[in-house]
This record gives C-alpha cells, structure tokens and sequence, in this order.
C-alpha cells in the first residue's frame, strides 16, 4: 500500500496521456479539481493571500484553458510538471497553519499535480494555443496589499504600536488586579503576538468586520462606549485615524471588498511607537475645553544645539475643565528609515539628553502627522531628561514654564 502515490506518479509519466485508471486530463481534473474548487473550504493560498489570489481564478471549469493560461503564466514547467511553480506555490505553507489547511494543502497537492502531471503527458494539451499574458494580468498592489505578511505589518505599525497605552490593564502580564477586578475578558492582547493578538480580537468581536468604524476596540479607546480605562486618545487625532484606517482597510481585505487596488486608501508614511512616558501639562492658558493640541519633543545635543527632526509627539485635548492637557509620547521614526521595510529597533531611541518641547494649538485635528511635523510653534520650553514609564511617574510641569519664541528671538 505505502507504493501507491509512486506508482500511481510513475505510471501516469509512462503510459502517456492515461492515468492507471485510463483516464484523461480532463477526467483527472473533473474527478479530483473540481471538487476542491467547489469545497467550501478556503484554498491553501488564503493562509496567506486574504484577496487577489484565489485557486478559482486560476482553476476555471475548462481544464484546457486552465493549463493553458497557468502555461502562459510561466508557472507549469512542462519537462518536469512536479517542479512546476504552480504546485511550488500550493506547497507554500505559512510558520503556523492549522490541520484542516494542512489537509486542504494535501488535497491539492496531489489533485492539482496528478492532473498537471497528466497534462503534461498529454499532446492536445500542449499543443493548445496560449492566451496573451497581457490579458491574465494580476492586480500585484492588490495582491501585495492583501498579503497576511503585509497586514500583519501594518497591524503592528499602525496598532500594536500603540498598544502601551493599553497593555497595564489588558495584558495578561501585567493586569492581574484588573482581571480580578473585572474578569478574565480583560485580556485581549497576547504578549509579544501581534498575530495572536489580532486573531484574538476578532475572536472576541472586538473588531467589527462588518462596520469596522464601531469596533469596541476603537469605541473604547476613544471613550465613546463606556470605558473602564478612560479615553486614551483624543477621537479624529493621529492615532484614532491610524486606527480607523487600519480597522476599516482590515474589514473591507477580509469581505473581500475591493475590486482594484485603485480602491485601497493611503496610508502615512510615518510610523510611531507609543511610550510609557506620561506628558502632563497644568495651569493652561485660556482654552476652550477639548481644543486638540500636539506637543512636540526635540533632542537638543550636548553642544547646545536642537535637533530639527521630531523625536516625539503627544496629542491630546484640554480637559473638561481647560486647565490641564495630558497624554502618553509617541515615539517617530527617524526620516532616514522612513519608507524602508526594516523595523525600527524603538527600545533604543529613548536617549537621555535634553528636550525642547513645542507647544502647538492645531485647529483641525485631522491633518496629516507630516503636515503637524511642520507647523510653525509658538511656545516653547525645555526640559533637563529622559522621565520614568508610567502614569504615577508622569512628568508634570506648568505651562508657565513655556516662553513665547518671539520673545527669545
Ligand atoms: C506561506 C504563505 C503563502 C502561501 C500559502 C501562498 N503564497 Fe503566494 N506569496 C507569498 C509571499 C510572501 C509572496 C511574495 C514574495 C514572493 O514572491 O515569494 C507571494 C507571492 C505570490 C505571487 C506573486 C509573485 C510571483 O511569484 O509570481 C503569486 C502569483 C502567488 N503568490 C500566488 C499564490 C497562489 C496561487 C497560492 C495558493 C496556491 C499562494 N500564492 C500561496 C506567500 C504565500
Ligand atoms: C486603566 C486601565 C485601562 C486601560 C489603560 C485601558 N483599559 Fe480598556 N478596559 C478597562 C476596564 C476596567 C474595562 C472593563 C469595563 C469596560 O468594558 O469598560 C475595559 C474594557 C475594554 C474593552 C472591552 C473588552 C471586553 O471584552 O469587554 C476594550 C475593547 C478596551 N477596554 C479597549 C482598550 C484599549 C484599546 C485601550 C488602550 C488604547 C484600553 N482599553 C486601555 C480598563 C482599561
């Protein structure tokens, strides 16, 4: 018995276009394609491919046409059909699968390369004419932008990178008082799993898929929904549009909603990381309450000199009772990484030095951050270091510490 699966490769190379059973491609592809075309199972490139790739755009009810165009594709390697890129593509096997993708991967492996390796063998087959490849075009933005791989990165810089604002009282490493308190549901986030984690939250329905923007992750954060934790940043600000973004872009790859990449939005180019440094800000000018308001922090060198590029920002709104201002920093990536596919090694950009911090009243919250990076400041004011993590280590100074840049000039 453990010789079939070779015999059965063997015998099909040797008898020609005929299997063991005399069958014919098209008999193959009828008894053994088809039906992993109309399983309702999901085909193994949707481990990792959420849009743009599908066996059944490949695989269409005429096994002539089908190999043809996989032909033109340049992925059928006729002389040696079981090195095919095709079936390189379906051996294709994400770090962490499940059983039933592994059996769906099995399935097809064999199915799909019992029939190329028959029609390998077959002359009709290999004299059909090929299809332009023009015409076969695929969407590669699309097909990029809905790589797992690609949303998993975004996942992380556009959300995980945040989640310090979060993770005293929903992880599970650090939030025993709470889940006592509140109960297990406290812990969404997976330590050091952004994949995880992501996974969790749908699980958990945190993430609305249908209407992304309600997502209790967001409504909570942002306070809408009644939140245990606060609002932990202001609503329509950098990191909540981060957050819309990712959660609405997320919604429409898993409904399969965009047609072209044409569809897909734009995303900034700047990634921050969100630190445990609380930035409190007392005796405010007069302002009314929720004004949005950004501070900018400056490395200033040791030679006196202040470094034009941002190292990091804290957005927030003015409090009920305008007198105070308060948020966690946000690390930014240096421009020199901008745009580049590596990560940002963030736990060592946190320098000891001194700071210059820029105070800027932004009227319209949801500017780009590139366009917040360049607004012209008015108040400025220094501080000597680097302060502890943490909300009880908050640094704390009053806003007459801030002089006009006017007046310094
Ligand atoms: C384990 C994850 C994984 C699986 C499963 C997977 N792919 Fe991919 N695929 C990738 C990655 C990563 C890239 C981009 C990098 C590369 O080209 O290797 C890619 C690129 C592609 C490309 C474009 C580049 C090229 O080589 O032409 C095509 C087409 C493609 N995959 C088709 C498929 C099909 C069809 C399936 C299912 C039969 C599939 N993939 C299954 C991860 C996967
Ligand atoms: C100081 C503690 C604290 C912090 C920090 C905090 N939360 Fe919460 N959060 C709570 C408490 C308490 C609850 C349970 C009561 C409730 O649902 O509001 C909760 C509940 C939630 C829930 C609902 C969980 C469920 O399954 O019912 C979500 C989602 C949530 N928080 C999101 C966030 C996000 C996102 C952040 C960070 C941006 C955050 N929280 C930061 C205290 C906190």
């Amino acid at each position: 018995m453990r010789m079939l699966p070779l015999l059965i490769g063997w015998s099909a190379a040797t008898f020609g276009c005929h299997s063991l059973h005399g069958e014919s491609p098209s008999e193959i592809y009828q008894r053994r394609v088809v039906p992993l075309l109309q399983s309702s199972n999901a085909s193994s490139c949707s481990d990792c491919h959420l849009q743009g790739v599908n066996l059944q755009e490949f695989l269409t009810s005429d096994p002539k046409a089908s190999f043809a165009s996989l032909r033109a594709r340049g992925w059928i390697d006729t002389e040696h059909p079981s090195e095919s890129k095709f079936l390189q593509f379906i051996a294709k096997k994400p770090e962490r699968s499940t059983d039933l993708m592994d059996q769906v991967r099995k399935s097809e492996l064999e199915g799909i390369g019992e029939w190329i390796r028959a029609s390998a063998q077959d002359p009709e087959s290999l004299n059909a004419t090929l299809p332009e490849l023009k015409d076969l075009k695929l969407d590669d933005k699309l097909m990029r932008h809905a790589r797992k791989d690609q949303i998993l990165s975004r996942f992380i810089d556009m959300v995980w990178s945040q989640f310090e604002r979060c993770a005293n009282c929903h992880s599970p490493d650090r939030n025993l008082k709470q889940v006592e308190k509140h109960g297990e549901q406290m812990s969404w986030i997976v330590p050091n799993s952004p994949t995880k984690t992501l996974q969790l939250l749908e699980e958990r329905k945190l993430i609305n898929l249908e209407t992304p923007m309600a997502s209790l992750l967001k409504t909570k954060a942002l306070g809408k929904d009644e939140h245990g934790g606060g609002i932990k940043f202001p609503e329509d600000g950098h990191t909540d549009r981060e957050w819309g973004l990712f959660l609405t872009d997320y919604g429409a790859i898993k409904r399969a909603g965009y047609s072209t990449s044409k569809e897909i939005p734009q995303f900034d180019p700047i990634r921050t990381w969100r630190t445990g440094l609380h930035l409190r800000i007392k005796e405010l000018p007069a302002l009314p309450e929720g004004q949005y308001v950004v501070v900018l922090m400056h490395r200033i060198t040791s030679e006196g000199k202040v470094d034009e590029e941002t190292f990091a920002i804290g957005e927030g709104r003015v409090s009920k009772d305008g007198a105070s201002w308060g948020t966690s920093m946000k690390l930014i990536e240096p421009a020199h990484l901008r745009r580049t596919h590596s990560s940002v090694d963030w736990s060592s950009a946190l320098p000891d030095c001194r700071y210059q911090l820029r105070w800027i009243v932004v009227d319209d919250s949801k500017v780009s951050l590139e366009k917040v990076l360049g607004l012209p400041y008015t108040m400025q004011t220094e501080i000597d270091s680097l302060w502890k993590s943490g909300h009880s280590a908050a640094k704390t100074i009053s806003f007459s510490t801030f002089k006009s840049v006017s007046a310094l000039k």
